[in-house]
C-alpha cells in the first residue's frame, strides 16, 4: 500500500549525528572545511577522513549538495548542502533554502538512500527566521516525497527546543 508523503516525514529533538539512518545533511558552509554548529558537531563525530574526503570536492555552492561518506557517524553518508544566509527574504532566499532540500534528496535517490535525516538549514548562524524556513523544509520535503517512493523516511532532527515546537506546529 503506497505511503503518503506525510507519513514518511518525522520530526524528532536531538543530535543528528547520533541517528542511524542511511544519510545525514550536514548545513555546511560554501568551503565545506567545516565549521560551528551542525556542521561542527558532524565533523567531531564523523572524524579526520570527513575533512580530508570534503576538501577534495572544491567546495559548494548555496542550494547545492554534495555527497560523502559518514566515516564513523552511524550514518553511511553525510550529504553537505549550503543554506542562505538571511538578508530579509529578498535575495532569494526562499528559493535557496527550497533547493536545499530538493537537491538533497535528489542526490540521496541518486545514491541509493532511502532513510535521510535533515537538521534544521540556516536557522542558525545564518539567521533564517525558524516559521518560514520550517515551511519551506516540509513542504519543499513532501512536494519531493510524491514524485518518488525511493525515499522511505525523512526525519527532522530539531536541537533547540524551540526549533522543535515550530517544526511540529507546522507538520
Ligand atoms: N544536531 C541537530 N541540529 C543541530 C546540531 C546537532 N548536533 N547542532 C546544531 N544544530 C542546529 C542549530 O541549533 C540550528 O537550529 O542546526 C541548526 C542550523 O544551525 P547552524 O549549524 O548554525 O547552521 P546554519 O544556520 O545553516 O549556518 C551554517 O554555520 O556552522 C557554520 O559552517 C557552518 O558556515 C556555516 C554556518
Amino acid at each position: 500500500m503506497k505511503k503518503k508523503p506525510e507519513d514518511k516525514i518525522e520530526i524528532v529533538q536531538g543530535d543528528i549525528t547520533k541517528l542511524e539512518v542511511d544519510a545525514i545533511v550536514n548545513a555546511a558552509n560554501t568551503t565545506l572545511l567545516g565549521g560551528g554548529g551542525v556542521d561542527g558537531a558532524i565533523h567531531r563525530a564523523a572524524g579526520p577522513e570527513l575533512l580530508a574526503e570534503c576538501r577534495t570536492l572544491g567546495g559548494c555552492q548555496p542550494g547545492e549538495a554534495k555527497i560523502t561518506r559518514g566515516y564513523r557517524l552511524p550514518a553511511r553518508f553525510v550529504i553537505h548542502t549550503v543554506g542562505p544566509v538571511w538578508r530579509g527574504g529578498k535575495r532569494g532566499e526562499p528559493e535557496t533554502l527550497a533547493n536545499c532540500y530538493r537537491n538533497s534528496l535528489q542526490v540521496a535517490v541518486e545514491n541509493g538512500i532511502r532513510t535521510i535525516a535533515f537538521p534544521a538549514i540556516s536557522c542558525g548562524a545564518y539567521g533564517y527566521p525558524i516559521e518560514e524556513a520550517a515551511q519551506i523544509a516540509v513542504n519543499t520535503t513532501r512536494e519531493f516525497l510524491a514524485t518518488t517512493d525511493q525515499i522511505e523516511k525523512v526525519i527532522f532532527v530539531l536541537w533547540d527546543e524551540d526549533v522543535y515546537k515550530t517544526y511540529r506546529r507546522i507538520l
